[in-house]
This record gives structure tokens, sequence and C-alpha cells, in this order.
């Protein structure tokens, strides 16, 4: 008989207490039972956010070995893969192990099904018994080891007309597109910041189909290496060379590119820290921002916006929409562009 669990997966909180598992310090990982509303998988791949990734290969000096000895710290201390200098998780593939009782009823999933996680690594329990590559510019690790899914979780059944690691790259990033889909409307000026890596393309494709032909979508770009696959994106009108943490001489290109009108919409999809007010700056008044960077400071977006005199929506990029990872999938199948690109960046052999 197994152990009913909760719904939300709290029976795996060890510490503290009264936490959910995303803001929990420590998980069981310990599955050799699992709970009656779980679903265990035998993990192959785990796409780790970009944002903790390049932190542990800085603090790992590039090195693959010391990147897989500080994955394996992190996940031996806390049950799971949240990288406790940025908070965040990531997202993995697998195959399905066990269902539990109480779910297989409920499930259209059966044992031997290949899944991505929608969730994120932040609040999924993990064990590794054994790192098997790093794909050092990928932020993908194939690994040994097994990981559970709450009754709550989201995940979606690989597509089998695209590659593993393609459908797991976009997936860890399919909030983004789905946001843009709601937030944009015909004839809109749309800026992502950020533009050039996956959330960013993924956008501004998003952002033009929503805007049509009579809106406009501008790509800001951090620097000149790399800007080529943004600027010969078919779905890009403008490209800025711009940092967001330089936020008033981004606001110069902008009002230029704009003729002072700025933008109905912003997308923050940015890596890297101070960027809040570049943002905020580009959005003409009544206009949204959304931040879907975790990178993101309330205190320093609610209290700059407010220092300006700057009357904005400003929206958290929630990493669930409804229907978003069919959205993601689609915009693979729909742009030969994205996928050629996508395909080149981040499909591996393994595994
Ligand atoms: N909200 C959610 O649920 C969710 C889910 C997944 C990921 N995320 C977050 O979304 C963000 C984007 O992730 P990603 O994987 O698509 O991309 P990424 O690999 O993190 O790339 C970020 C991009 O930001 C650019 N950038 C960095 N600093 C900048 C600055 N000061 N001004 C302008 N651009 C700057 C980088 O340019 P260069 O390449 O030239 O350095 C890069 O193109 C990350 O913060 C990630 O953690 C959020």
């Amino acid at each position: 008989m197994q152990k009913k669990g909760n719904i939300y997966g709290i029976h795996r909180v060890l510490e503290p207490g009264n936490a959910l598992p995303q803001s929990a310090l420590r998980l069981d990982n310990n599955f050799s039972e699992i709970y009656d509303n779980e679903i265990l998988c035998d993990v192959l791949t785990l796409n780790i956010d970009a944002a903790s990734f390049v932190d542990i290969k800085t603090r790992a000096a590039n090195d693959p070995q010391t990147v897989s000895k500080i994955m394996l710290d992190i996940v031996a201390k806390f049950g799971k893969h949240k990288n406790p200098r940025t908070g965040s998780g990531g997202m993995f593939i697998g195959k399905v192990a066990k269902i539990g009782a109480a779910l297989r009823d409920k499930t259209d999933l059966t044992e031997g099904d290949e899944i991505a996680s929608l969730v994120s690594l932040s609040l999924t329990p993990l064990r590794i018994d054994e790192i098997l590559d790093v794909h050092m510019d990928k932020g993908q690790v194939d690994i040994k080891g097994q990981a559970v899914l709450f009754e709550s979780g989201i995940w979606v059944k690989l597509p089998n007309d695209m590659p593993k690691t393609l459908a797991l790259a976009v997936m860890d990033v399919a909030g983004a597109a789905a946001l843009v889909d709601r937030l944009v409307s015909p004839g809109d000026t749309v800026a992502i910041i950020g533009a050039r890596e996956k959330s960013g393309l993924l956008s501004c494709y998003q952002a033009k189909k929503k805007a049509g032909p009579n809106g406009k979508v501008i790509a800001i770009v951090h620097r000149e290496e790399g800007k080529e696959d943004v600027a010969n994106a078919p779905f890009v009108d403008k490209v800025i060379v711009g940092k967001a943490d330089h936020a008033v001489s981004l606001l110069q290109k902008v009002e230029q590119a704009t003729d002072g009108n700025l933008c109905h919409v912003v997308i923050s999809c940015v890596s890297t820290d101070n960027c809040e007010m570049g943002a905020i700056l580009i959005a003409r008044d009544r206009g949204k921002v959304c931040f879907f960077s975790m990178a993101t400071s309330f205190t320093k977006a609610a209290l700059g916006a407010e220092g300006i005199g700057k009357d904005v929506e400003m929206i958290i990029g929630n990493g669930y929409c409804a229907g978003h990872a069919e959205l993601t999938l689609n915009i693979m199948r729909q742009s030969e562009y994205l996928r050629n690109l996508y395909t080149r960046r981040y499909v591996t052999d393994h595994p």
C-alpha cells in the first residue's frame, strides 16, 4: 500500500516544515517507495537554468568535472537542483518509471513514456547517481538518476517530430512566448531585451505574430557578437545593440528607433542584474513591462519606476501559462529559421 501524498508535494519537504517544495531548503529524494500521487522518472538529461549554469560554470572556472562536482553537491545537500546562489533550477527529460496508484486512472501517461518536466528543478526531488556528460555550451547535463513529479506538477510527452534535446531546450523557457502572446496586441511596438538567446528569440517570434505587419518588433542585444542571428530573423523589424543596465543610453537608442514614442510592451529576457530600469524607461506611459528574467529585483523595479514617476504595468514572468508547451513546440514547427538555429545551438547526440 503506497503512502498518501499531498497534491503540491509537501510530503517531500524536510525543512522548514511549513514550506512548499520550491521554497523549501531540503527535500526527501529517497525514492525506494513512492507516494500514491507521484510519478517517478528515470532522468536522462537536465537542462540547467541559464542564470544558474552561468554561475556554476564561473565557479568551476569552466571545468566540466568541477561543474559535475558542484551539481552533485547541490543535489546531495538539498535533494533537488536549486542553485542556492541564483534560486533557480531548470527542467529534465526522462522516462516514466512508475506511476502512483492514485494517479493511474487520472493520467494518460504509461510507464516507459518519455516526457519533459514543465516544473522547475528548484522544486523537483532529484537523485543523481552519476553524471555522464556535461554539455558546457548548452547548459544540458546527461545523468543517471531519478526524479519525482507531484500531482500538481506539469509535464509534456516528448514530441516525435523533433530531437529530444531541442524540445528540452525550448521547454525550459516555454512561458516566455506564451506571455508575449497574451500581452501583445496588433499594431504594438514591442521591445525584447536579451533577444539573442532562447527566450528572447521565441518572444520576438511570437511578438511579430501578434503585433502583425503594422506592429514593430525591436530586438535589443547586448553586444555586436552574435547579433546576426537576431538581425537575420525574418520576424525582427529592428535590432538595437545596447545594454539594459546602461538605462539612459538604451533609452536614447529606443527613442531614436521609435520617433520618441517608445514601446507598448517590453519583455526582459536578460541574465544579469540591474537591468530593471532599462526595461522600464523604454516603455511608454501605461505600457507593459514583463520581467521574464530571473535576475530581476522586485525592489529595484518597484522603487525605480516610482523614483522616475513612470506609470507602467509590471508583470512577473510566470514560468507557467496554460498551453505554453504546445505554443512553444508549435513555434519550432512553424519557424524554419528558429528550428535550424536552435538545432545548431542546442541539439546534442545525447542521450
Ligand atoms: N520566468 C521564468 O519562469 C523563467 C524560466 C526560465 C528561464 N528564465 C530566465 O530568463 C532569462 C533568459 O533565459 P534564456 O535561457 O532565454 O537566456 P540566457 O542564456 O540567460 O541569455 C540572456 C541574454 O541576456 C543578454 N544580456 C545579458 N546582460 C544584458 C544586459 N545588461 N543588457 C542587455 N542584454 C543582456 C545576454 O546577452 P549575451 O548573450 O550577449 O551575453 C543573453 O543574450 C534568464 O534570466 C533565465 O534565468 C525565466
